[in-house]
């Protein structure tokens, strides 16, 4: 709603994982530069942990679309929290291996073994990805390591990278499933941004939507977004965001620390009218004798409805 105010081609603060945004900050870049050499290497496990939206199914998307695909096979599993023959499922659809409708576990796992073969005898190296991995069942992480055991004389035939929140690391002290734990080769942690980091990031992604202007967010903004975000990139997405909403409600071209202020009352409130909403609104009132009605309404229908045209959520 605010693109056209701002100068903008798309809205900056979204908060799906567009890899087009993606900002090499100190912990993802060394993240990604870790998976990118560790899939090289030809280990089983490799597992990425952060806490709630600090970028790993951005990281997930980013690190697939940088391996070469001449080289690399990738399979995407979003939600793993599935049984162990589902999950099997999910990896041959993924991969494009057909089979029969009754199959059993054993005969999918041969399968995909004749598959992963074949792949490798092309010269290619087989990576399936798993995104919230913390919610993979225990038994479905046995047979997660059952797979990956599939290799040849000199390297596993698969290799598997668990994307997922601390609760991973311990679900992986399971005794239960030790052996999959010795088998993670590689590990990296996603860390919050810093100060500069955020100031950085909001600038990136700001110039990624088309943003050419002065200054957007004065130094005093940035830091009150990062107080309250504590570098977490999807909270500075949503502060951002709203920032920019409550400053074009005013009509204004930057986002002051006051608009910050009002995005974070609006967005750590639960109940009662959002002050965001109520200045938007009061802005469109005031436009609405200025512009044809009918031009304004989807945008005030939007707002009262409480969609954000940026998440299909709640604003
Ligand atoms: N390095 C980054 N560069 C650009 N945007 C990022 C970065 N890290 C996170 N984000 C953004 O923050 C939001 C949350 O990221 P996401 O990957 O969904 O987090 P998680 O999966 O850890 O919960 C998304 O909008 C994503 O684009
Ligand atoms: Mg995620």
């Amino acid at each position: 709603m605010y693109k056209t105010h701002f100068g903008l081609q798309e809205l900056p603060f979204t908060i799906t994982p567009d890899t087009s945004f993606f900002f090499a900050h100190s912990s993802h870049q060394e993240a990604l530069n870790t998976l990118l050499v560790a899939v090289r290497s030809g280990e089983g496990f490799m597992k990425v942990v952060g806490e709630v939206g600090t970028g790993k199914t951005l990281l997930c998307r980013k690190f697939m679309s940088a391996l070469d695909h001449r080289e690399f096979v990738t399979a995407f599993i979003p939600n793993p929290y599935l049984q162990p023959m589902t999950l099997l499922f999910a990896c041959a659809d993924e991969l494009g291996i057909k089979y029969q409708q009754h199959i059993n576990q054993h005969q999918l796992l041969k399968l995909i073994n004749r598959y992963l073969i074949d792949t490798y005898g092309e010269g290619k190296r087989v990576v399936v990805c798993l995104d919230e991995a913390q919610a993979i069942p225990i038994e479905t992480l046995e047979s997660l390591r059952l797979l990956s055991n599939l290799e040849t004389e000199r390297r596993k035939l698969i290799q598997v990278v668990l994307f997922g929140q601390p609760e991973l690391n311990v679900r992986l002290d399971n005794p239960s499933i030790r052996q999959l734990k010795q088998r993670v080769s590689f590990a990296c942690q996603l860390s919050p941004l810093s100060m500069s980091e955020v100031e950085f990031y909001i600038s990136h992604r700001l110039a990624v939507a088309g943003y050419r202007g002065p200054r957007l967010f004065p130094h005093k903004a940035v830091k009150r977004i990062y107080r309250a975000s504590q570098g977490i990139p999807r909270l500075v997405n949503i502060l951002a965001h709203k920032s920019l909403m409550a400053a074009f409600g005013e009509g204004a071209h930057v986002a002051t620390e006051r608009h910050v202020r009002m995005a974070v009352a609006d967005t750590e409130s639960t109940q009662g009218a959002s002050m965001v909403k109520a200045t938007i609104l009061k802005y469109l009132t005031a436009l609405v004798s200025a512009v044809p009605v009918v031009s304004l309404l989807p945008l005030a229908a939007l707002v009262i409805s409480g969609v954000s045209p940026m998440t299909g959520g709640s604003v």
